[in-house]
């Protein structure tokens, strides 16, 4: 990987989700989100239009990164690939995607939620990893006593984050940016 997932987080402390059910819609919000100072979007995967809109996307802003979100198998991986997408992200995680992701051009950034899943990261080589769903799996707390015996991890919390505690997940030391849907989510077009 010549991107590395650590650099995609050190771009802005917020990565917008865009969940889209037109390519129309992803132009717009994701017009919106740059005329607001972010370079990075990360689409999920998880309506048809998912990946036409990452082409798009990347066609009409070329100078900004656009990620997959939802990947749940190699199969999104390679379509996102395909697509355009310029990293990959998941909710959470398997042996076969984190071997298949190694081998791809795109970073990977898979999901954890307990101390087994990241040391089943770790040693798959991975330390940049999603926390999700963050509110619902202790937040700030369990993100804090992670940090005790994965020092070296750094979390992109994601999952119930809202304008009211964003800052609380950005105030930890482990946590150099957090992604979500709240400021797109009552965005209709
Ligand atoms: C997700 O994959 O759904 C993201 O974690 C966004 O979560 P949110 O919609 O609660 O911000």
């Amino acid at each position: 990987w010549t991107l590395k997932p650590a650099g995609i987080l050190a771009i802005h402390p917020i990565l917008p989700v865009l969940v889209v059910d037109s390519v129309a819609q992803a132009v717009a919000v994701g017009n919106a989100l740059i005329e607001g100072g972010h370079s990075v979007l990360e689409v999920t995967l998880r309506t048809p239009v998912a990946l036409d809109a990452i082409t798009e996307l990347r066609r009409i802003f070329p100078d900004v990164l656009v990620g997959a979100g939802t990947v749940l198998n190699t199969s999104d991986y390679d379509q996102a690939i395909k697509a355009g997408a310029q990293f990959a992200v998941s909710p959470g995680q398997t042996e076969v995607l984190l071997h298949h992701a190694r081998n791809q051009t795109i970073p990977f950034i898979p999901g954890v939620a307990s101390a087994s899943e990241i040391m089943l990261a770790l040693a798959h080589g991975y330390t940049c990893l999603k926390f999700f769903p963050a509110e619902a799996s202790g937040g700030v707390a369990v993100l804090k006593a992670f940090g005790g015996p994965f020092p070296q991890v750094r979390f992109c919390p994601s999952g119930g984050i809202t304008a009211a505690n964003v800052q609380d997940y950005l105030a930890l030391s482990n946590v150099p940016a957090v992604s979500g849907s709240w400021m797109v989510s009552d965005v209709a077009i």
